[in-house]
């Protein structure tokens, strides 16, 4: 992604500095590689939630019906008639639920969270879905090991033209 990057500022008289390339460059892999350094706890994030995403997401993460979705629940609901996702029951990696929110939330100030605002808030979601203890660090190292409820639910794509290994 980088690349298409320096090209795009390129085009604008200059080549892009590493400076600009660092900010832009944000891939976070499922198994932690890319995760910035950096760290925060559910009771830190405490906070944040509750200034900048409560107003969506409710108190407690559960979502506004019909409005925003709720960000717990549903654990062991997937294979019911009554599937609830969120992101206790459905989402694989805490990795991923770190880079989604450091890249797309709050939804109307996204980029906005500074690198331990993301650690702190992603614990205090994980913390809010009984994933993670209250005061339990989380950064670049800790983050990858955390063990989502459903990180065994998916299966590899059966048909033969897709190569996906997993
Ligand atoms: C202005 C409303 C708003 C605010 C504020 C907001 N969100 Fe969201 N959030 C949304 C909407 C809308 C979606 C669904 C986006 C989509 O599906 O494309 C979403 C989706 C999410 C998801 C993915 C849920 C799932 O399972 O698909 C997470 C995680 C999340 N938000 C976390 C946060 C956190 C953490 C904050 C605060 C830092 C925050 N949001 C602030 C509106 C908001």
């Amino acid at each position: 992604m980088a690349g298409l990057y320096a090209v795009a500022l390129w085009a604008q008289g200059r080549p892009a500095t590493s400076e600009e390339m660092k900010r832009r460059d944000l891939t976070v892999f499922a198994d932690g590689r890319g995760l910035p350094v950096g760290k925060g706890s559910a009771v830190q994030g405490q906070g944040i939630y509750k200034a900048q995403c409560a107003v969506c997401h409710n108190d407690r993460g559960e979502g506004r019906e019909k409005q925003y979705p709720a960000l717990v629940g549903g654990i062991g609901s997937l294979a019911t008639d009554k599937p609830k996702k969120s992101v206790g029951s459905y989402w694989p990696y805490a990795t991923t639920v770190w880079d989604y929110i450091n890249r797309s939330m709050p939804f109307d100030h996204p980029r906005s969270l500074s690198v331990d605002e993301a650690y702190a808030v992603t614990a205090f979601v994980l913390h809010l879905n009984g994933i993670v203890g209250e005061s339990q660090e989380l950064n670049e190292k800790t983050l990858p090991l955390v063990e989502m409820p459903n990180r065994n639910g998916f299966v590899p794509d059966q048909r033969p033209d897709i190569k996906a290994k997993r």
